[in-house]
């Protein structure tokens, strides 16, 4: 089955065609950093204006690479939401006329379920397991088994850790993304130079919080007079290095303190990382490290697909085929909730879903 996938939930437009949900035909991504890089993150209206004059050509080229016509596509995968609204409607407005006009079936689908589903595309999800998906706008843990809709076990109560990355670099005048430029900057930096907080670290929960160590970075550097151009310039006492180094491990240090938790609490032996921050090979180390010495399995995708792509969008497609809708015109876009009638909205154990019951947060009381 020859599944065309179509993703806009942010900056990315992209488009891919998969086999069966797990043979990569071809997956063409086009970002934008051009556009935001002067703004330091993602500028909404720009972004979809983007989108709308590139989604013709990036579906055409994907098609292309994969030596594929639409003619032998056989349904194509759209990312409903969450994200930006703009953004997901020229997506999923350019799915729906490509299905009009063929009598294609749509399938509508969750971006974030496409992260947590990206193994698919590597080898195979492993089931069951604890995900992390750590990007820019999402930092959430989740607890999976089988066909069940995945369950919520914590997630952030601010900022995303790729937020949190991208803002720093934003401060450090390092450009955006933040994620692989603050890790370029960190190189030969020492990671103990400045003490950075561990929000919520040692307590009895499954969240995250990534505000204060933002804020900690900005008064530290309003101290030393970093924003000040007219006394002490853009002088500081440190490295650009040593201050990137320190900030990203105490963002490694957050997530992995809470992927350990979160495999205590569950039982589970497996870990699965997926989104835009799971590219950080600072990450991929310490998680290996701790696999090792705690005696537990951890995967990460191909860097390439844990960024936004639509060959993960064409996979979840795949295994969600039976939902496709032969009349998809009436299907809208969401921001962050899930479709009325569509794709299943992940369970969250707080909102007292039925899946709910089998999660608990660390110290049992629920
Ligand atoms: O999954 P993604 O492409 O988009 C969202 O769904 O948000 O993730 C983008 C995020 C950005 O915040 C970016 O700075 C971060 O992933 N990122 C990284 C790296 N590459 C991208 N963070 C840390 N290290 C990286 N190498
Ligand atoms: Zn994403």
């Amino acid at each position: 089955m020859l599944i065309l996938g179509i993703e806009t939930s942010c900056d990315d437009t992209a488009a891919a065609v998969v086999e069966d949900g797990r043979r990569v035909l071809s997956s063409v991504v086009q970002d934008q950093d051009d556009l935001h890089g002067p703004f330091g993150g993602v500028v909404p209206e720009i972004a979809s204006r983007r989108h709308l004059e590139v989604i013709g050509p990036v579906v055409r080229r994907a098609l292309e690479s994969s030596r594929t016509s639409l003619g032998e596509i056989d349904l194509i995968s759209v990312t409903a939401g969450p994200g930006l609204i703009g953004s997901l409607l020229v997506g999923l407005s350019y799915a729906k006329g490509l299905c009009y006009a063929t009598g294609l079936p749509l399938v509508p689908v969750d971006h974030i379920q496409g992260h947590l589903m990206t193994l698919d595309l590597a080898g195979g999800t492993p089931l069951p397991s604890v995900f992390l998906v750590s990007s820019g706008g999402h930092t959430t843990l989740y607890h999976m088994e089988g066909d069940d809709p995945p369950i919520v076990l914590g997630t952030t109560l601010d900022d995303a850790a790729g937020e949190a990355l991208d803002k720093a670099a934003k401060m450090l005048g390092l450009g955006y993304p933040g994620g692989p430029a603050m890790e370029k900057a960190a190189s030969g930096g020492d990671p103990a130079a400045l003490g950075f907080p561990r929000p919520l670290s040692g307590q009895d929960t499954l969240d995250f919080s990534f505000s204060g160590l933002k804020t900690s970075l900005f008064t530290w550097l309003k101290r030393e007079g970093y924003f000040d151009q007219t006394t002490t310039g853009r002088r500081l006492p440190l490295a650009i290095a040593d201050i990137a180094a320190s900030y990203q491990m105490a963002v490694v240090d957050i997530l992995l303190e809470r992927c350990l938790a979160a495999l205590r609490h569950t039982g589970s032996t497996k870990l699965v990382v997926v989104g835009g921050v799971a590219r950080n090979a600072l990450l991929r180390r310490r998680a290996a490290a701790a696999a090792v010495e705690e005696g537990f399995e951890v995967h990460f995708p191909p860097p390439r697909l844990c960024t936004d792509n639509a060959a993960m969008i064409a996979a979840l497609g795949f295994r969600e085929r039976k939902r496709a809708l032969t009349d998809p015109l009436e299907i809208n876009a969401y921001s962050t909730k899930a479709l009325k009638s569509g794709t299943a909205p992940l369970a969250d154990h707080r909102t007292g879903g039925p899946a709910a019951r089998s999660a608990r947060k660390p110290g049992g009381h629920h």
